[in-house]
């Protein structure tokens, strides 16, 4: 079993879009996929609304995920850590306790060599077009990592 942990600052946007649509691209009893936010302003509640709504428009159902805050152990629970942006990156850093753990943390947007800016724009203060672009640069960007997890 590949486990692989989607990580943003408040789990109720991006990464539990990660988290459904990565999930729906891979087979269930070879890859566990999760999600957790740096920040615990959220824990407990479902996504946002509007990442809800996005995901449904596109046959993916994460209304029944719930937010969590990351923390040191899903270091060990993990395989592969991905998170949205540069600031992510750094939060979830901090709590690293060797290079083991370190090396496990990669922006998501590292796996498509055609995008420049590698970060997940939040969308959590935009309008329900930001949600849509973040779910097709997700989208894209999980197809990709499907097929790595699946060939490597
Ligand atoms: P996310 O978006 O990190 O993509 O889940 C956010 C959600 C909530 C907040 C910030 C970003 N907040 O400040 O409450």
């Amino acid at each position: 079993m590949t486990s692989i942990l989607m990580v943003c600052l408040g789990n109720i946007c991006r990464s539990p879009l990660a988290h459904g649509i990565l999930e729906s691209k891979l087979p269930k009893d070879l890859f566990y996929i999760d999600s957790a936010g740096t920040a615990n302003y959220h824990v407990g509640d479902a996504p946002d609304y509007r990442s809800i709504a996005v995901a449904k428009a596109n046959g993916i159902d994460i209304s029944k995920q719930q937010a969590r805050q990351f923390k040191v152990t899903d270091f060990d629970a993990f395989d592969h850590v991905y998170v949205m942006d540069q600031s992510n990156f750094d939060n979830v850093i901090k709590l690293a306790r060797h290079t083991n753990d370190i090396a496990k943390v990669k922006l998501i947007l590292e796996i498509d060599n055609s995008i420049k800016d590698k970060k997940v724009p939040d969308p959590y203060y935009g309008n329900i077009s930001d949600f849509h672009d973040v779910f097709n640069l997700l989208n894209t960007t999980c197809k990709l990592l499907a097929n790595q997890l699946q060939t490597n």
